[in-house]
Formats: structure tokens, sequence, C-alpha cells
């Protein structure tokens, strides 16, 4: 009977002592979160693609990574707020504004919707790329980017990466054994992290309203209300609040594209006028028409629109109410195809304005109950 004590006593002893061995550190509050490095879910594919995307030795010369113009905290974009990101040759810019790359997993390559005459899909704000993968590879390329002047030279900074053994982890003994092959795998690594769960969390504030968990306060329930109310904003109409989608969430955008008559931006390097959509596509019938961005995290991603030209979201939501009043905002960059159905005079009180502008700042991801 004594033995039977002593084991059961020994059994206890080993259990608390391996239960303490399981304990999670304790979380310091006076450290800062450090996002780059929270690999927390990630799978192996998607913790080298978070690698590469933050990787500023992929640039020629070294320096900038897609973290550089796609910051996390930013929403995804230029951390600077900038309309217009230098490249890593710092006297060049391009004269379109970062874009969020959150929840653009959910695209569809470029292709014409008969049901809608629309187009829809495709990446970039003017639909010239057709997956996350193809579009990984402009960046790496782009002498006003990241610089590199070809595919050997990207291979050779693969080749040079400090974690070179994930990999092989993921690829292989092989994956460094042919210079296209190993940069086709580190552009589905990027890609596989541009689709992970950190990057399209759904952990916004009106996430946590639509799971109740939160509450909205009165003026971003009214707010919200505006947003879909056909007769007052009639914002839904492009950006879609519920899940009625083949995915069933709401994102905020359905893919399509239109003109809806952006003013020129004069600090463009560029005098223009973009013809976005148009351009690409060799069609008038479609210029001016740039693709319907995703609202989510739109309160950390100023400036707004394809040119940056607006810098808050007061003034953003102003411009599609009074955009047709006289003498308040520039002419439109492109006055073809302008649409003036859906926008450009709508009924909005000052009031009204600002409520939509609160409700769009519930769609930051990161929110803490
Ligand atoms: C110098 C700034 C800069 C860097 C560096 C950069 N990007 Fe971008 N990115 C942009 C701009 C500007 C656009 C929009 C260009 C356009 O539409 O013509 C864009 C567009 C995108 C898009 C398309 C989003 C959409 O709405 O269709 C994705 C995805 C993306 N970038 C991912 C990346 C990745 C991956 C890297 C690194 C390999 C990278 N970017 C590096 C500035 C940058
Ligand atoms: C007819 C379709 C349509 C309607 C309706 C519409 N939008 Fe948009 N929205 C777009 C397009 C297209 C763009 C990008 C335009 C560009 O950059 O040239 C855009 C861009 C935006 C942006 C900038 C996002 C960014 O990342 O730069 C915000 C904010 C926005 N819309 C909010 C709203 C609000 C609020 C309403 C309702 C008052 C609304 N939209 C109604 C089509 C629409």
């Amino acid at each position: 009977m004594k033995k039977l004590y002593l084991l059961l006593f020994l059994f206890t002893l080993l259990f608390s002592f391996c239960k303490k061995e399981h304990l999670e550190p304790p979380v310091r509050s006076d450290e800062p979160y450090d996002a780059e490095h929270d690999y927390a879910g990630l799978s192996e594919m998607e913790i080298l693609g978070k690698k590469l995307f933050f990787d500023a030795s992929l640039s020629s010369p070294v320096g900038q990574s897609c973290s550089s113009c796609h910051s996390i905290k930013d929403g995804f974009t230029d951390p600077g707020h900038t309309a217009f990101s230098k490249g890593v040759i710092n006297t060049l810019m391009g004269s379109r504004s970062a874009p969020s790359i959150a929840y653009m997993k959910y695209s569809s390559a470029l292709y014409y919707n008969t049901v809608d005459s629309t187009y829809m899909g495709g990446f970039f704000w003017d639909g010239h790329v057709n997956s996350l993968e193809a579009q990984a590879m402009k960046p790496l390329l782009n002498p006003i980017e990241m610089n590199n002047t070809s595919l050997t030279q990207i291979y050779s900074k693969l080749q040079n990466v400090s974690y070179t053994d994930l990999f092989y982890k993921i690829y292989g003994s092989g994956a460094f054994d042919d210079s296209t092959a190993t940069v086709q795998f580190a552009l589905s690594a990027i890609s596989a992290y541009e689709r992970s769960k950190q990057v399209n969390s759904f952990s916004s504030k009106f996430d946590a309203y639509l799971n109740g968990e939160a509450q909205l306060n009165a003026q971003e329930l009214r707010g919200l209300a505006l947003f879909n109310d056909t007769a007052k904003g009639n914002c839904a109409a492009c950006h879609p609040s519920d899940g009625d989608n083949s995915f069933g969430v709401p994102l905020f955008t359905d893919f399509s594209y239109d003109n809806i008559g952006v003013p020129h931006n004069p600090a463009s390097p560029s005098p223009g006028p973009d013809y976005g959509l148009g351009s690409y596509l060799g069609n008038p019938s479609v210029n001016g028409q740039f693709k319907v961005p995703t609202l989510r995290n739109v309160g950390v991603t100023a400036p707004y629109f394809h040119n940056g030209v607006f810098n808050t979201l007061d003034e953003v939501v102003k411009f599609y109410a009074r955009r047709d009043s006289v003498g308040l905002f520039a002419p439109p960059e492109v006055n073809q195809n302008v649409n003036k159905d859906e926008l450009g005079k709508l009924n909005l009180s000052d009031q009204e304005i600002q409520d939509i502008a609160a409700f769009l700042n519930t769609l930051t991801d990161g929110y803490k109950k």
C-alpha cells in the first residue's frame, strides 16, 4: 500500500512538473508586438513567403522589400502614406498609389462579366496581371520598384538568403537546381503568405459585430445603414457589405471596374491622363475605369484612390456625395465613361458623411474586444 502511495506521489510530482514545462512564457507588456516576426498559425510555405515578403536583400541595390510599400500596420499599404511610393532607386517612383494586398486572394483573373456588363477581377488597379504569383514577379523586376534586371539576378539573391533551409524543406534537395524553378518557388511562397490567415484575418470591429462579439456605436450603426441604403450612400452597390458572394464573406468589393471621376493628382510624376483599364486593354469604352478596391482596413490606408488624390475618408465620402456640385472638386482626370448614375450627387448631410466615414473606420483588422 505504501508503495502505491509513493508511486501516486511521484506521478503527481511528475505531472505538475510537465505542466509547468508547458506553461506559456509570460507576455511582457513593455515589449511592442512584433508583427513581422509573428509566425503564429502559418504553414512552412507561408512562413517562407512572409520572410521573402520582408526581405530587403531581394532588391538591387539591397534596401527594399515588398513590405516597404505594403506594411502590415498600414493595412498592407505604404507606411509613409505617400501617394507615390519611391523605388529602391529613390529618385524613381510610379504614378499609382500602393493598394492593399489584403483580401486579394479572393480575386479571380480578369474576365468580362456579361450579366453585369463589366470587367471583373485581375490584379493591379487596371487588372493587368491574372494571379498573385504573376503579380509578385513584377515589382522584383520593375526599375521603379525593386529594380532587379533579370531572373538570374533574383535567383542569385535567393541562393544567399539566410533561410535556404526552408526552401529545401518545402521543395526538396533540388530547390536550387534550376534558376527558373527557384524563382517560381519564391513567387508561390510569397503568394501563399498573401493568401494566409494573417493577411486575410477578418478581425475588424465590424467582423466582431457580425459575430455578436462587439457592438457598433450609434454613429457607426447610422453609417452602416447609410452605406447600404440605395437612396443614400449606395456604397454597397460596388463595395458589398454582405457575404453574398461565392466565398460567403463580406469583402467590400465586387472586383468590378468603374470610372468614378477621380481628379488628376497634381503631385503625380505623370502628367496623365491615366486611362486605367482602357489603356491596358486598348479599349476606349472602358477608359478611366479602375478596379473597385476592398474597403477593409481603409481607416489606416490613406491616401485614397488609384492616384492617392484624397487624404481623408471624410473627403472621399464628400466627393461621392458632392462631386457634381460646381466648383467643389477638380474635374475628372478622364472625362469619358464617368459614372453619373450611382454617385456624384447623393442626398447626404455633413453629419451623414461623417457617419459613413465613422463606419469605414470599423473595418480595420486587429480589433481588440
Ligand atoms: C515601391 C513600392 C512597391 C514595392 C516595393 C512593391 N509594391 Fe506591390 N504595389 C505597388 C503599387 C504602386 C501597386 C499598384 C500598381 C498599379 O496598379 O499599377 C502595387 C500593387 C500590388 C498588388 C496588387 C494589389 C491589387 O489590388 O491588385 C500586389 C498583390 C502587390 N503589389 C504585391 C507586392 C509584392 C508581393 C511585392 C514584393 C515582391 C511588392 N508588391 C512590392 C507598390 C509596391
Ligand atoms: C459605382 C461603383 C462605386 C460606388 C457606388 C462606390 N464606390 Fe467606392 N470605389 C469605386 C472605385 C472604382 C474605386 C477606385 C477608383 C479609383 O481609384 O479611380 C473606389 C474607391 C473607394 C475608396 C478608396 C479606397 C482606396 O483604397 O483607395 C473608398 C474609401 C471608397 N471607394 C468608399 C466608397 C463609399 C463610402 C461609397 C459610398 C458613398 C462608395 N465608395 C461607392 C467604386 C464605387
